[in-house]
């Protein structure tokens, strides 16, 4: 019984000791405790537009179209089924360009080559955003 009731105890402090140490935090936090939710963000749309001029040569084309649910793993790759160069075809998509069937050594291959698999590595979509900071950037012409 003694026994029992000296560990209720020591869990009690514990507990109390535990709670001590919240306050400390929240007052090292100073003034911040959150009152007010922040306000949502805002959803940004994607741009589907047609094909964007390159601002210099060999820079990897935006992406025109919204990417939203485009799956590309080790099994399956969404993009290759409209920009491989058969499904191209179909599809009307501008096929991949022609380096992207060439192995690191320059040499063509017959699949698309596995350093151009992860189209988003270096191709991205555009949303309707406002920029951070203004800037004066043009493209080459
Ligand atoms: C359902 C078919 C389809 C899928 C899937 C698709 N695209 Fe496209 N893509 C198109 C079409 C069609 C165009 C031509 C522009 C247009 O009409 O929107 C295009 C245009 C592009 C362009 C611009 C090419 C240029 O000449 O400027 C890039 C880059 C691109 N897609 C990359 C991708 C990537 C990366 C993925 C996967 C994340 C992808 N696309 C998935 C159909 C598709
Ligand atoms: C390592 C970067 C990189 C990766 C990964 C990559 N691309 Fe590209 N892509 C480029 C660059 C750079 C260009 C422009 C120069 C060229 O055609 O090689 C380009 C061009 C393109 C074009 C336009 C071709 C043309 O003839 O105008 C399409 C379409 C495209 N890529 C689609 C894709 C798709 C789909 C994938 C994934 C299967 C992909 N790319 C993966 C860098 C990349």
């Amino acid at each position: 019984m003694k026994k029992s009731l000296f560990v209720l105890l020591s869990l009690l402090f514990t507990l109390s000791v535990n709670a001590d140490d919240l306050e400390v935090k929240r007052t090292l936090n100073g003034a911040s405790i959150l009152e007010k939710m922040s306000p949502q963000p805002e959803i940004k749309k994607w741009h589907d537009t047609e094909p964007q001029p390159r601002n210099y040569p060999q820079q990897p084309p935006i992406i025109p179209h919204t990417t939203k649910g485009y799956v590309i793993n080790q099994k399956f790759n969404k993009c290759l089924t409209c920009h491989s160069d058969q499904d191209s075809k179909i599809s009307g998509a501008t096929p991949v360009g022609k380096s992207h069937y060439h192995d690191r050594d320059g040499s063509p291959t017959t699949k698309i080559s596995a350093r151009r698999y992860f189209c988003v590595q270096c191709h991205v979509p555009q949303v309707d955003a406002k920029p951070f900071m203004e800037n004066d950037f043009k493209g080459e012409e």
